[in-house]
Order: structure tokens, then C-alpha cells, then sequence
């Protein structure tokens, strides 16, 4: 979080304000980090298919959707106050599910709680300048309805048949009674998820392949597999309406907790929305802002410099993150501030820039102090400007895991670098 923050990738959001709990914004890094992953996301689960289809909804639709989908009345999580200190908890997260009587407070240790009762997550808000109950309207809590109630249309216009899956990206919101461990869980993040359209009689074999491909997108995001689990989540647990879910959990620095999920969701929502198909749905969904936090967590690493070349400090931080999730590719950093310099390596910048690699230009401190900063903001390629380029028009490049140089020519460099990339 500390680094987070320090360099820019994700800080508290109305700082000047005294903030606003639980509301984190992202800064350049960040949201380069993010563009990145959700790029990936589409050009994995989209682009390169051929049986999806990507929309963009609405994120107010008709409270009837709400009613139809079961959100109004299942939509919710146990909620018990604290009568001392007046703190309110999730009773299955924060307290077990055992018996209420013996249940404490987690704040101050309290027995005299309130009973549970459901609080429904759904963030309400009214339509237009009246505030009356007709006009209330519900921010979306997922992506999914959307993708239930457009069907017809799709169906229509892109002509397809199962199997086949309707995707989309987009901000969802939820009234979460316990928000917290950074941006692990919030009360407004992204989701990226899609619906898979099968023929009933395939609902078990397609539910394997996703499970997989989830995986194998885990594996592009840089997330070793022996922090991942897969927990077969029992009938009791499970969302309104699914026949099966399984959680990829994560081992996080707080304990295991839910990365995605994949659920069969059968044909419940097309039966309760009368829509005109007859298919099985499964459903993988993949927090953004939990990618973000899992791909930050596993980039980041301690390691002694080898040698003392580069910086005061042997201890080198690292964000090792897959080249295609850095958020800056390269960056340029002209030895000294001499004015001969600083003009070729100000034209590189631009260039790189020019030729679609977003690169970063530094030229304050020690080369040393540079490549240490770079390397805590994980840009896999350094590229010094010194005086022998006045001479051989060429510059160093710098490896950000192996920390080798080789010379480059500038007329090459967009080139090279971008069969690194
Ligand atoms: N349409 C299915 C659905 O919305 P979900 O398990 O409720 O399923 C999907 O949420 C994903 O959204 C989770 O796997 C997780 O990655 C992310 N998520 C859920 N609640 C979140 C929260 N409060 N803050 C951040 N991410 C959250």
C-alpha cells in the first residue's frame, strides 16, 4: 500500500478532504495498470474468440430488472450491530456463523449485539428532480442482468445460436456493510464478466473449460498457481441463483479470500426473464480491481542488487509484472542534464511515444537513484542517454530482471524495443 501510494499507482481518494473511507483513486500508474488489464481481458476472452459477443450497458436499468433477477429480495448479507460501541459487522465474515448468543463484537469485544437481520446491498438513488418512490432506481450490483435482458436483441442482430457468450466490462456498485483490506473490497469497482450461452445437456463440459481458461488467464496475469485454490462453494453459500460455484481464491497477505468466480446458473435467469432461449449458463467474472491488487502483489519482490553499480542501497524493489501489464514500457533518462543530452533524449521519448510505446522520461537524480525508481514501477527497459551517444548515435538498454545492457542505435530502438515488447 505504502508503494502504492508513493508512486502514484493507487492513494486515498478525497485526500484533501480528509477523504472518504474505503474509496481509493487511481493515479497514472494505476490507471495504466487497469487500461492494461482490461485490453487484455477483451483481446483474451473476445478479441481472439470467435463465438463472443462484447456489450456496453446501461449502469441504471428498470427496477424491474432488479425484481425479476431475485436482487431486491436476495441481494443481501447478515448484518448485526454492536449496542456498545455501535459498529456494524457481517455476521458470516466478520463473525463466524455460529450461534448469535455467543458471538462478540470484533471491535470491542462486546456480547450485547443486536439479532441479524438482512441488509440488502443494492445502492439506491432516485431518477430525475423528484425524489418519490417512483422514481427510485438501483445502481447495477453486476454486469450479468444486462447481458439477460438484451438477449433478444443480440440474438436478432449477431445471429447466434449457443454456445456463445455476451460479454462486457464496467463499473457495478454495492452497498457492502463491511468495506476494506485496500481494494480488496469496496462499495464501487469493475467487473469483467461474461455470459456462456450452452445447449443444457453440455453445462458440465463447458463449466470445465471455463474453469481452465480462467486459469490460464491467471497465468498471463503473472499469478502462480500455488496461490491459487479452488473451493467448491457448498449449496448453502451459493448466489440465488446457482446450481454450481466454484471460488478462485487467493492467498493474500490478509488470508485466502475470493479472486473470481464461476457460477452455472442454469436457466434461471432466462426462465424468470421469459426469454425466448433454451440454454444453460455459465458464468465466469473476474473483479478488475482484485486483478489489479493479485497482479501487484505477485509482481512485487525484495531482492540484494548484485552489485552496488546502480544506487546507495543493495536492496532492490522490484514490480516484475509480465511485460504487456508494465504500465510504462520504457524510460528514457539522459545521463546528465547537460542541454546536448537532454535534447536527443527528450526527441527518443517523443519518438518512442510516436511509435505506440508508452515510455517515461526521468532526469532528476543520480542514473543509480533511476533505474531503482523505474525498477519499483516495474518498466522492463531503461535507456541511458551519455555522452558516447553525441558520438555513436546509439544508447544503452537496460533489463529490468537482468539488469544487462547492450548498446542500441536510436534509428533501431523503436524496432528492438518492440519486439522485446
Ligand atoms: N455476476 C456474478 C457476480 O457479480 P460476484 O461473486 O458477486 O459475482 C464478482 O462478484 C467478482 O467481483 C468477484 O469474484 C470479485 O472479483 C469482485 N468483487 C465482488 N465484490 C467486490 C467488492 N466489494 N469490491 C471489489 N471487488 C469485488
Amino acid at each position: 500500500m505504502n508503494l502504492a501510494k508513493r508512486r502514484g499507482f493507487i492513494f486515498p481518494g478525497s485526500e484533501i478532504y480528509g477523504g472518504l473511507a474505503n474509496s481509493w483513486d487511481y493515479g497514472e500508474l494505476g490507471a495504466y495498470l487497469r487500461r492494461n488489464i482490461m485490453n487484455q481481458w477483451w483481446d483474451f476472452f473476445v478479441g481472439r474468440r470467435t463465438d463472443m459477443v462484447e456489450i456496453s450497458p446501461a449502469v441504471i436499468m428498470n427496477s424491474k430488472v432488479w425484481e425479476v433477477s431475485g436482487h431486491l429480495k436476495e441481494f443481501s448479507d447478515p448484518l448485526v450491530e454492536c449496542k456498545e460501541c455501535h459498529n456494524r459487522f457481517r455476521q458470516d465474515v466478520n463473525m463466524g456463523m455460529s450461534d448469535i448468543q455467543k458471538l462478540k463484537c470484533p471491535s470491542c469485544g462486546s456480547t450485547n449485539l443486536t439479532k441479524s437481520k438482512t441488509f440488502n446491498l443494492l445502492f439506491k438513488t432516485s431518477l430525475g428532480p423528484t425524489e418519490e418512490k417512483a422514481a427510485e432506481v438501483y445502481l447495477r450490483p453486476e454486469l450479468a442482468q444486462a447481458m439477460f435482458v438484451d438477449l433478444p436483441q443480440i440474438l436478432q442482430t449477431s445471429r447466434r445460436q449457443p454456445p456463445f457468450g455476451i460479454a462486457a466490462q464496467g463499473r457495478v456498485f454495492r452497498n457492502e456493510i463491511t468495506p476494506g483490506n485496500f481494494i480488496f473490497r469496496t462499495r464501487e469497482f469493475d467487473l469483467m464478466e461474461f455470459e456462456y450461452f450452452v445447449p443444457a445437456k453440455d453445462d458440465k463440459k463447458w463449466f470445465e473449460y471455463w474453469l481452465k481458461e480462467m486459469h490460464r488467464w491467471l497465468a498471463q496475469l503473472g499469478v502462480k498457481k500455488n496461490h491459487l485454490y479452488d473451493k467448491e462453494v457448498p449449496a448453502g453459500e451459493r448466489a440465488h441463483y446457482s446450481q454450481r460455484t466454484i471460488d478462485i481464491e487467493y492467498d493474500y497477505p490478509f488470508g485466502r479470500g475470493e479472486l473470481y468466480g464461476l457460477a452455472n446458473r442454469g436457466d434461471y435467469d432466462l426462465k424468470a426473464h421469459k426469454i425466448d432461449l433454451t440454454a444453460h449458463v455459465i458464468e465466469p467474472t473476474f473483479g478488475l480491481d482484485r486483478s489489479v491488487l493479485v497482479a501487484m502483489l505477485e509482481a512485487y519482490h525484495e531482492e540484494q542488487a548484485p552489485t552496488a553499480e546502480e544506487g546507495e542501497t543493495d536492496l532492490r524493489v522490484v514490480m516484475k509484472f509480465p511485460v504487456w501489464l508494465a504500465p510504462f514500457k520504457a524510460a528514457v533518462l539522459p545521463l546528465s542534464k547537460k542541454p546536448e543530452l537532454e535534447k536527443i533524449a527528450k526527441l527518443i521519448h517523443e519518438d518512442l511515444r510516436k511509435a505506440g510505446i508508452v515510455a517515461d522520461y526521468d532526469e532528476t537524480q543520480s542514473i543509480g537513484r533511476r533505474y531503482r525508481r523505474q525498477d519499483e514501477i516495474g518498466t522492463p527497459y531503461c535507456i541511458t542517454v551519455d555522452f558516447d551517444t553525441l558520438k555513436d548515435r546509439a544508447v544503452t538498454v537496460r533489463d529490468r530482471d537482468t539488469m544487462k545492457q547492450e548498446r542500441v542505435k536510436i534509428q533501431e530502438l523503436p524496432m528492438v524495443l518492440t519486439k522485446k515488447l
